[in-house]
């Protein structure tokens, strides 16, 4: 191969990593973005042509590719532990003071850290370069997530400068900033998916999919906080991170060395304001004994280190004034009343509405008009009302009371019995129940028809064009085109989503209906028991019931469903229209063959051919049965690429065939050309 090329190709590795520090390390580029995409595209261009020299820190390997794969576990080399907390300053003086007996008198310097609120990450570096990445997972061994660590641009693949121990490994925290969070979230909202109620469950959600292009796009961060190993360049925590800063990590910067209780109180009462301005979210304070000799000393309890402890800051309260309480209608009918406040700020946001869930909260907190009432964000995006303050109460006030009708339409409202919950009744006449079916009907993980958002669906029904969800196959672009906003090519656009969504499968149909209490999971089990419409709306209670999943309450909800003679309408008309009422053939559970009956298979590692789950129906479609451990009960495992290790060594062990997919096929009389 041609020398400069391969030099080239290194010099621009280095760069990149360089460059890449500078832009998300060190938040002082040398480059714009544009240079920068352009070195990487020569370097993508060189590598393309030098697969040979394919490495996987390399910076064009950022982005992730699509391929998915399972995660293996692996063992923790020291324990992942978890920190005492403390909720006070009193607590956190009195963790000084054991310490202080603890070492005998000695001297000590204590560092005063964040406790950024993402997940837990531990990661290992052999000659300079990222090897592996495993999550904290029960403290004792992890899930490997090396891929979907390497697109963290922040996290270096190689390090720089010097003095890094060959072998070490450092921890930190994988955290989703709250403008991330905040863009995931409305995307997920427009798609009408469910939303990450914070920050720290969509970093740990992001980390474990599978996707790791998914994984690039949403933009995790992560902050390094503990070295460890044999040979650190340091004795003491404090300057073993800016070493670590120096080759490259993310430290932060609020990091400090406090030497007495009066610098441990001023750190607490600082950062209990200033985390409210951090990008990132924080749900507490470390404190941590800067000695590594002293750290030791001091060792362990079962749980967690003795030499650091948690101070938790308490969740963000205010006071604010009742305005009204308002009563939304849900597409089920559900009433959930809603308190108008006055506006406040809480944890960095303008707080004006907040859920009362239920009459019977409102009764339990005894909630007058006009009363002050404590608001509470707890680590939830919605905030709570959870108090009040009967003090500053006007003495002609009354209690809230619920209503006794739809807010919406004027219908008397019911309440189930054992539930909390009121319910308008009026399922085909109540406006937003009408138009939040249609909405969620059109939701990404429903019909997925792209365009019609909450106002388009209001506008649809106010139209008079669509009344109910099977409207939709009769809309026309014509129609569209005298609602506001629609012009030709975004109408046809629509018209094109409603046609292509009539091949959507069938258990994605059924979540789409709006049964009360049947969810995705439930329409999955559903869809898959019955096979079709049809099967569906004669099955008698009892053999619902006998659907896994399905309790007494979700079968009485889907023969009433059907029950009603507007709903049975809706279905025979979306049938007509072509919509999926039935799981094709060759997919139900009836077996193609028997001719891996008494087989048992686990499944294991990448495949090209079929997706994992392919494989699966195959082999419960040819009478075998899918296992998710290797034991002696195992008679085949079929092997992709990157089957793990240890459960190679298992089949070995017992003397298990291993397979691979063409052989698998074949066994099953399935063509490989
Ligand atoms: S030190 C043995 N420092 O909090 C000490 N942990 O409740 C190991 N965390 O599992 C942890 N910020 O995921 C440390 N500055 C910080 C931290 C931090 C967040 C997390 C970490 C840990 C959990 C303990």
């Amino acid at each position: 191969m041609n020398a400069s090329e391969s030099d080239r190709i290194l010099h621009l590795r280095k760069e990149l990593h360089r460059h890449n520090y500078n832009y998300y390390v060190a938040n002082s580029p040398e480059i714009s973005d544009r240079e920068f995409d352009i070195l990487l595209k020569e370097l993508e261009e060189l590598e393309n042509r030098h697969p040979e020299m394919y490495d996987p820190n390399s910076p064009t390997q950022r982005v992730g590719s699509d391929i998915s794969s399972g995660f293996i576990q692996a063992a923790h080399i020291y324990p992942m532990l978890s920190l005492a907390n403390t909720y006070s300053i009193d607590d956190v003086d009195s963790w000084v003071r054991r310490t202080t007996e603890g070492l005998a008198g000695q001297d000590f310097t204590v560092v005063g850290e964040l406790k950024f609120d993402g997940t837990g990450i531990s990661l290992i570096y052999e000659h300079g370069k990222l090897v592996r990445a495993v999550t904290r997972g029960d403290g004792e061994k992890g899930d490997i997530v090396t891929e979907n660590i390497r697109t963290i641009r922040s996290i270096p693949l190689e390090l720089q400068g010097s003095g890094w121990p060959d072998f070490f490994e450092i921890r930190g925290e994988i955290v989703l900033p709250w403008a991330a969070f905040d863009r995931l979230n409305r995307q997920r909202a427009d798609a009408g998916e469910p939303l990450f109620a914070n920050p720290r469950n969509a970093a740990s959600g992001t980390l474990k999919l599978l996707n790791h292009q998914e994984v690039a796009r949403r933009g995790l961060d992560a902050y390094l906080y503990y070295l460890l190993g044999e040979n650190l360049p340091c004795d003491n925590h404090y300057d073993n991170m800016m070493a670590a800063r120096s080759w490259g990590f993310k430290v932060s910067d609020a990091m400090t060395k406090l030497q007495d209780l009066e610098e441990i109180d001023e750190f607490i009462r600082k950062w209990d304001i200033e985390r409210k301005q951090s990008p990132v979210a924080t749900d507490g304070l470390v404190f941590k004994i800067n000695s590594i000799k002293q750290q030791l000393n001091l060792g362990f309890t079962a749980k967690s280190p003795r030499w650091a402890v948690a101070y938790k800051f308490s969740a963000e309260r205010a006071l604010t004034r009742l305005r009204s309480v308002s009563f939304d209608v849900g597409r089920m009918g559900n009433i959930t009343p809603v308190a108008n406040l006055e506006p406040v700020l809480l944890s960095g946001t303008i707080v004006k509405r907040a859920s009362l869930h239920n009459e019977d909260i409102i009764k339990a907190l005894d909630i007058h008009q006009g009363d002050m009432l404590y608001v509470e964000k707890g680590g939830e995006i919605i905030p709570k009302i959870t108090g009040v303050d009967s003090d500053s109460r006007l003495p002609d006030a009354e209690p809230v009371k619920f209503v006794s009708h739809c807010p919406a339409c004027g219908t008397r409202l019911i309440r189930v019995e054992g539930e909390a919950a009121w319910v308008c009744p009026n399922k085909q006449g109540c406006v937003p129940q009408i138009v939040g079916r249609i909405e969620h009907f059109v939701g990404r993980r429903m019909m997925n028809i792209d365009g019609i958002g909450e106002e388009t669906a209001a506008a649809l029904h106010a139209h008079g064009f669509v009344n109910n969800i099977a409207d939709l196959y009769n809309l026309t672009v014509p129609d569209l085109l005298k609602i506001e906003g629609f012009a030709e090519k975004s109408a046809a656009r629509v018209i094109d989503g409603i046609a292509a969504s009539k091949t959507v499968p069938f258990e994605r149909v059924i979540f789409a209906l709006s049964i009360p209490f049947v969810g995705e999971t439930t329409a999955k089990k559903v869809a898959k028991a019955a096979k079709s419409i049809d099967r569906l709306m004669a099955m008698p209670a009892y053999e619902l019931e006998a659907i896994e999943d399905v309790g007494p309450k979700i079968a009485v909800s889907i023969s009433e469903y059907f029950g009603d003679q507007e709903n049975r309408e809706i279905v025979e008309r979306l049938k007509a229209a072509g919509v999926t009422m039935e799981i094709p053939q060759e997919t139900t559970d009836t077996p193609m063959s028997d001719i891996l009956a008494g087989k048992t298979f686990v499944i294991s590692g990448v495949f090209s051919r079929h997706s994992r789950d392919e494989y699966k129906d195959l082999i419960e479609s040819h009478g075998g049965k899918n296992a998710g451990s290797i034991s002696k009960k195992t008679d085949y495992v079929l092997a992709g690429d990157n089957m793990g290790p240890a459960k190679l060594e298992k089949a070995n062990n017992l003397g298990i065939p291993i397979i691979n997919e063409d052989e698998f096929l074949k066994m099953i009389g399935t063509s490989t050309e």
